[in-house]
């Protein structure tokens, strides 16, 4: 489908601000891919979910997942993203009910699950949150080459924030990596990758 110019031009925009709007909070490292084609994204991780119950990458086989790491406390980025995720998802049509959502903490010691809860219910109905001790976190988040860093910062209310990269994964049904998109993919963009991707 040919996009209107201005479209591309907003896009861009868009992009330009997000970029600048997320300051160091964000560094973006593009995921290492093997030669093969065969991108060495994902593998197992064990954490546990809003009401404390242990989850594995396997519970979602036969599923879609759209995967995104972020923080609670994460004041632009991750609640932007999440927000693009569930109008992306929203305008799937019947491709929707093969998607599970899924964000996963990089922020443990304050992302009990409880609080996860109460965050990820402003957006959408089907999210699902993940948590886990620090080990399991950083073993999750290195198998998705996710990027993260606590920044000390006490003059602030929050006192630390995580730099963190903002990837969101497409995975399979069989749990293998299929394609990622960027923090600031514009929803209708991401809606029609999504569609093209989902069989
Ligand atoms: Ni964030």
């Amino acid at each position: 489908m040919r996009i209107p110019v201005i479209s591309w031009i907003l896009c861009v925009l868009l992009g330009i601000g997000l970029l600048a709007w997320s300051g160091t909070r964000v560094v973006p490292v593009a995921p290492a891919t093997s030669t093969s084609g065969q991108a060495l994204i994902g593998g197992p991780f064990q954490l546990i979910d809003t009401n404390g119950k242990p989850r594995t990458d396997r519970d979602f086989r036969g599923k879609y997942t759209l995967i995104y790491f972020g923080f609670t406390h994460c004041p632009d980025i991750c609640p932007t993203t999440l927000i693009v995720m569930e109008n992306a998802l929203k305008a799937l049509g019947k491709k929707r009910a093969r998607v599970v959502p899924i964000f996963i903490t990089l922020d443990p010691g304050r992302d009990r699950p409880e609080i996860i809860g109460k965050y990820i219910a402003h957006f959408g109905d089907d999210l699902v949150g993940l948590t886990g001790s620090d080990a399991q976190i950083r073993q999750a988040a290195d198998a998705y080459k996710i990027y993260y860093r606590r920044v000390e910062q006490p003059d602030s209310a929050m006192k630390y924030v995580i730099d963190h990269s903002g990837f969101i994964y497409l995975m399979g049904p069989d749990g293998r990596y299929i394609t990622h998109f960027t923090h600031g993919t514009p929803e209708q963009i991401l809606t029609e990758k999504l569609k093209a991707a989902i069989t």
